[in-house]
């Protein structure tokens, strides 16, 4: 969208600000760009959905190319098969007691799942046990993130608790090097994310001598993108973050994607020294990233001022009361999940509805 563009949003964001925006155009560019990276390098795409939450856009991700998506909890499973999406892979361990879940996701989806431990593999088998559904399971190796990855000596046994278990199939290993992405020095970027990937090839071979199978090698980020795919050990990437882009990769250096998405605010009042006071506090653009930029007006600074307010000061304009600022989210994934839809909108600015955020 672009500033101007401002101009023209109708009624459908100026009755509902804080609105969270999305350029459908940018969007659709940004995806045509991730998947000609991927098909270019001979690699599966298998985006993460975490940041939109929506089957809409997996939807239009899956058009582009993507082999399946990805999901970070059993809620954004659950919303992206029943939105129709088939192929799907969580990226994190699951807590016991929702394990039963994944099973019946499984009748209607190909489902796969990460362990990192032999507890999580028997936990699994008891889950699926007389369940006509299997789950693929890919071992979590630690990329060196220390949040999760199966301990040293441990593979080989992990991976024969999931051999033992009817209900379950080992796929492959997932190496997520998530402290890497937004490292600002590119080549200190690459340099480690081949270290994790030079780590975890060790760690396939371990399995391989042992018999088992490794058919699926996932790792990455938008950030690691570039490293992962001129490295010949993964055979799949799983970034999310390319497809809305938000102002903290943009800080790291990684511009090659749009911003496609925005928290579009109304000005309440101008305060004696010209700031702008703004209907979008810490509900609506999250912080843990740094506060938002500002795509409008430019120049300006945005500062929360509690949980419906903020601050948008300095930058050359005239705005009153009753205008439109446009601010980027520092980190896209935590301001989606603030809202409950996205309002659509093209590069000119005109609204085509919206879209429900899942959960
Ligand atoms: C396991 C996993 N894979 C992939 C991603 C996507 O990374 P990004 O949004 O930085 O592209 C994330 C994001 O947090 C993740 O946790």
């Amino acid at each position: 969208m672009r500033p101007a563009a401002l101009d023209r949003l109708g009624a459908a964001v100026r009755g509902r600000t804080p609105a969270l925006v999305v350029n459908v155009e940018a969007l659709e560019r940004n995806l045509a760009t991730m998947q000609t990276a991927c098909t270019a390098a001979g690699r599966a795409l298998r985006p993460h959905v975490k940041g939109h939450k929506s089957p809409w856009i997996a939807h239009a991700q899956l058009r582009h190319g993507a082999v399946g998506v990805c999901a970070a909890t059993l809620a954004e499973a659950q919303t992206m098969v029943g939105g129709g999406v088939t192929d799907l892979h969580l990226t994190s361990a699951l807590a016991p007691a929702k394990l039963g879940a994944l099973f019946e996701l499984a009748a209607v989806a190909t489902v796969s799942v990460v362990v990192d431990d032999v507890a999580q593999v028997e936990a699994l088998a008891v889950a699926g046990a007389g369940s006509r559904n299997r789950v693929g399971v890919l071992i979590e190796l630690d990329a060196g993130q220390d949040r999760a990855g199966a301990a040293p000596g441990q593979l080989v046994a992990i991976a024969a608790g999931i051999a033992s278990s009817p209900a379950l199939e080992l796929v492959g290993v997932q190496a997520y090097e998530g402290h890497l992405q937004q490292l600002p020095d590119a080549a200190e970027r690459r340099l480690r994310a081949h270290a994790a990937y030079d780590a975890a090839a060790a760690c396939v071979h371990e399995l391989q001598q042992a018999g088992h199978p490794v058919q699926r090698v996932t790792c990455a980020g938008t950030g690691t993108l570039e490293p992962a795919l001129d490295h010949s050990l993964p055979t799949e990437v799983q970034p999310g973050s390319y497809a809305l882009a938000d102002a903290s990769y943009r800080a790291a250096g990684v511009d090659r994607y749009e911003q496609a998405a925005f928290v579009i605010a109304s000005v309440l009042g101008v305060r004696p020294d010209a700031t702008l006071i703004v209907d979008a506090g810490v509900k609506a653009v999250s912080g843990d990233l740094g506060p938002a930029a500002v795509a409008f007006p430019p120049g300006a600074a945005y500062t929360p001022a509690g949980d419906e307010h903020g601050r948008v000061a300095g930058g050359a304009h005239a705005l009153r009361t009753g205008d439109l600022v446009a601010l980027v989210p520092s980190h896209s994934d935590t301001t989606v999940c603030l809202h409950r839809r996205f309002v659509v909108v093209t590069d000119d600015g005109h609204d085509h509805g919206t879209l429900p955020i899942g959960a």
